[in-house]
């Protein structure tokens, strides 16, 4: 039986050889080792044994356990040198190959326009605020001297979310937001902003669109200010050779109000297709600020003056880069954001 166990080495070694996972190798050393394996059938047969067969076999017994143990080692050492080596040359990379592109993005040229803007004002000392998109019709409309049932609503037609809130039409509430915090101290802002109206999209008309409002309150403020400000904001925006004019117009918040045009940049005010063949282009709506609105606010308007305006980012930035349909700039389209 000795014999027959010393015999099997040649088979184990066999056997193992054959073996290709962790998995065979232990069921290999199970059957030579194991419960039923030979070795453990000639253990069991020892006690009957004398001294000196037991010294012999027992000799044999645990030189073969040894074999097979150190043999097993070394095939599972065998098993996970060549499993890393398989791993490697499955993630192999080829470093002839060519790099792909990292395509890095850029600011919208929204972002760009109001970016500018703000630049111009901050220069000039305004402050920078902010406002709810979801607001009151009293910010909205009612303090900015548009009553409930004034027909100048019909301009601004909104979603609302109840009757006495919407999303804002303009970024005038916050000239009332402002005004109020104020509490009858000078003021000089901008505000930049999202707004809605319920307007049917064209090619120049967006129901959510940016604007920046303008606002400021101070003693002595003339038309005149109004009109620098203005002047200067355009041809930072659009070039130095521009002149701009100021055409009467109506808000109910403004008196006098005005629409303001700017010499179309694309013919030098000769008359082209983009200027209709007029020579001015229109960029933004403003006035002084209605009495009506300092009163409300708290400011006294004998002594107060103001003047806001209000223009719209899409329509500077589609006159600028000469872009023909707003929805451009809400189509994600990379093609089209990456000229900018
Ligand atoms: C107003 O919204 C006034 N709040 C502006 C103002 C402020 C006047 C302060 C006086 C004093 P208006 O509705 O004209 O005015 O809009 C201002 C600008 O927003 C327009 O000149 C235009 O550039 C832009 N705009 C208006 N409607 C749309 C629209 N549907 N899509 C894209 N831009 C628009």
């Amino acid at each position: 039986m000795l014999k027959k166990l010393l015999s099997l080495k040649d088979q184990v070694v066999i056997d193992l050889k054959n073996a290709i996972t962790v998995n065979e190798v232990g069921n290999i050393k199970a059957l030579y080792l194991g419960k039923k394996s030979p070795l453990q059938e000639l253990m069991a047969k020892m006690k009957d044994l004398s001294i000196e067969e037991k010294k012999e076999i027992g000799m044999a017994t645990n030189e073969f356990k040894r074999f097979v143990e150190d043999a097993v080692i070394k095939r599972l050492s065998e098993i996970n040198e060549l499993e890393i080596q398989n791993k490697l040359n499955s993630e192999e990379i080829d470093v002839t190959l060519p790099g792909r592109k990292f395509r890095s993005g850029k600011l919208h040229p929204l972002t760009k326009i109001a970016r500018q803007v703000e630049e111009i004002f901050i220069g000039m000392g305004y402050k920078v605020e902010e406002g709810p998109e979801i607001e009151q019709d009293l910010y909205n409309f009612e303090m900015l001297n548009l009553p409930k049932g004034h027909p100048a609503r019909e301009m601004q037609d909104s979603f609302y979310i109840d009757n006495n809130t919407l999303l804002r039409t303009h970024t005038s509430p916050v000239q009332v937001r402002t005004l109020l915090k104020a509490k009858g101290e000078p003021v000089k802002i901008i505000c930049p902003g999202k707004v809605y109206r319920r307007d049917n999209d064209d090619a120049t008309h967006s129901h959510q669109f940016m604007q920046i409002e303008g606002l400021v309150v101070d003693k002595n403020i003339t038309m005149a200010d109004l009109k620098g400000t203005l002047e200067l904001l355009c041809k930072r925006i659009f070039g130095e050779n521009l002149k701009i004019r100021l055409r009467p117009s109506f808000f109910p918040f403004t008196e006098p109000s005005v629409e303001v045009d700017v010499t179309c940049f694309k013919c030098g005010g000769n008359g082209c297709g983009l200027c209709k063949q007029s020579g001015w282009i229109e960029v933004l709506g403003a006035g002084m600020v209605h009495p009506n609105v300092l009163e409300m606010a708290g400011y006294d308007s004998k002594v107060y003056q103001g003047f806001a305006f209000g223009l719209g980012i899409e329509r500077f930035a589609m006159l600028k880069y000469e872009i023909d349909d707003i929805r451009h700039f809400y189509t994600n389209d990379p093609r089209f954001l990456k000229q900018f």
